[in-house]
């Protein structure tokens, strides 16, 4: 049987300090992956060591990339070349990783031979046709349960096809598992997505050496081409620090009043930004300070002070920009003087957990105004610490877990949560650096 992992989040006093949050997860998982698809070796500073990118980095080990940590902690692949991928002896377990699952899944797409995926059981229960059905396309046999879930089968394609796809729902993790499968395909493979989702794929591609055209059209649609079978170079990769990570201390440090937090190194390409616009619209004081580039990502330090906030409406369009950031959001607006309506979530009801109603859940629990329709959250917000008091139930999601933490940080009554252990995935050590800033969690 599963072990949790309980904890309790209390009142406390001001967050005050400097702090780094840990490296990007969406790009830690792909500089693992391009690195093992280049020739020679490349030094990945700064990777996020969690579970979800452990496991991609055993994965690519047993696909045949020699990957090793380093003494000074970088950690050092030896790639294998496009196409250069050996059919692995064991089922490759991904653990609670999405990211590493679809875009792995795209890369052995297109290399002869059957690679087995499993996962936990919140991955389990992913969809995942919305990468398997355009990589039959391009020419691989995917084997799986009813309702294209985990355990899965990919079988690769020896002729693989380029192809040109238009893919149905904004994803990020969808159109990387295509371009990652176009590299090893002839020709020229496209994916046209319906507004532009996260590029540190088509970014770090670009880094190591591939062709990528990048076609903004008129009516909000992306195109992106990678051009197929490219010599990728090893090299340097910086990994920011992760956005999605420093969102959860810097609603800490605007909600519990007192706090004047500052974050350093984080990413801030601006397809990942959307919360920190939205903060600011809602009155929030943060400020980017020295931006920055950092092997080919903008990166700033975040300074964040305790205020008032007031509800806002957050568009749909908006959502892609933070699509992680709304469990953290929705504390935030608990917390706000007036409501806050946001739209556009259908994506929510298939993260690490239907996020939606695990927002709304938690929230109703802890004695705030709530209301969920199929694709739509409104938050009532409390105009100062909500009342609390509320028994979370983390269901293998991370960032419903750190979300609610946070909540319990200004809440008149402690939170508690059942499960803190999958923060592991993406950030460890979030509580006891959270405590070093003053938080009470234990
Ligand atoms: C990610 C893309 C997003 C995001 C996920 C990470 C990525 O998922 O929610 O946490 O690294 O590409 P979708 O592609 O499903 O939107």
């Amino acid at each position: 049987m599963q072990t949790l992992t309980p904890a309790t989040s209390r009142r406390a006093g001001p967050l005050r300090g400097d702090a780094a949050v840990p490296g990007d997860k969406s790009i830690s998982h792909r500089a693992l992956i391009i690195a093992a698809l280049a020739v020679g070796e490349s030094a990945i500073g700064g990777l996020l060591e969690g579970d979800d990118v452990l496991r991609t980095a055993r994965a690519v080990r047993a696909l045949g990339a020699e990957v090793e940590r380093g003494d000074g902690g970088a950690w050092r692949v030896h790639g294998v070349g496009v196409g250069g991928l050996a059919e692995p002896a064991a089922t490759l377990d991904m653990g609670n990783a999405g990211t590493g699952a679809r875009l792995l899944m795209g890369v052995v797409a297109t290399h002869p031979f059957a690679t087995q995926f499993t996962g936990d059981a919140s991955l389990c229960a992913r969809p995942m046709a919305r990468v398997a059905r355009p990589l039959e396309r391009m020419g691989a046999r995917i084997v799986a349960r009813d309702g294209c879930r985990l355990p899965l089968t990919v079988i690769g394609s020896a002729t693989p096809v380029p192809i040109c796809y238009r893919t149905p729902v904004p994803s990020a993790q969808v159109k990387s598992a295509l371009l990652l499968a176009g590299l090893n395909a002839p020709g020229e493979t496209t994916v046209v997505e319906p507004e532009a989702t996260r590029d540190h794929t088509e970014r770090l591609l670009r880094l190591l050496g591939a062709e990528v055209r990048i076609e903004d059209r008129d009516d909000g649609a992306r195109a992106v081409t990678v051009v197929g079978q490219p010599e990728l170079a090893g090299r340097a990769v910086a990994v920011p620090g992760d956005a999605s990570s420093a969102a959860f201390l810097a609603v800490a440090a605007l909600v519990v009043p007192g706090s004047a937090v500052t974050l350093r190194g984080v990413g801030v390409n601006p397809l990942r930004t959307g919360l920190f616009t939205t903060l600011k619209e809602m009155g929030a004081d943060l400020e980017l300070v020295d931006e920055r580039d950092e092997g080919g990502e903008p990166v700033a330090d975040l300074v964040v002070r305790a205020g008032p906030l007031k509800g806002v409406e957050v568009p749909a369009k908006r959502a892609v920009t933070m699509i992680d950031e709304y469990p953290i959001l929705a504390v935030a607006a608990a917390c706000a003087e007036g409501e806050t309506v946001m739209r556009g979530l259908a994506e929510l009801r298939v993260k690490e957990s239907d996020r939606l109603a695990a927002i709304a859940r938690g929230l109703e629990a802890c004695g705030v105004g709530v209301a969920a329709g199929d694709d739509e959250l409104t938050v009532a917000g409390c105009a100062g610490p909500p009342p609390g008091g509320g028994r979370i139930e983390t269901r293998l999601d991370h960032r419903i877990a750190m979300a609610f933490l946070v909540l319990g940080m200004t809440a008149l009554r402690p939170v508690a949560i059942d499960d803190v252990a999958p923060i592991g995935t993406s950030f460890p050590g979030f509580a006891p650096l959270c405590n070093r800033l003053g938080a009470d969690i234990g």
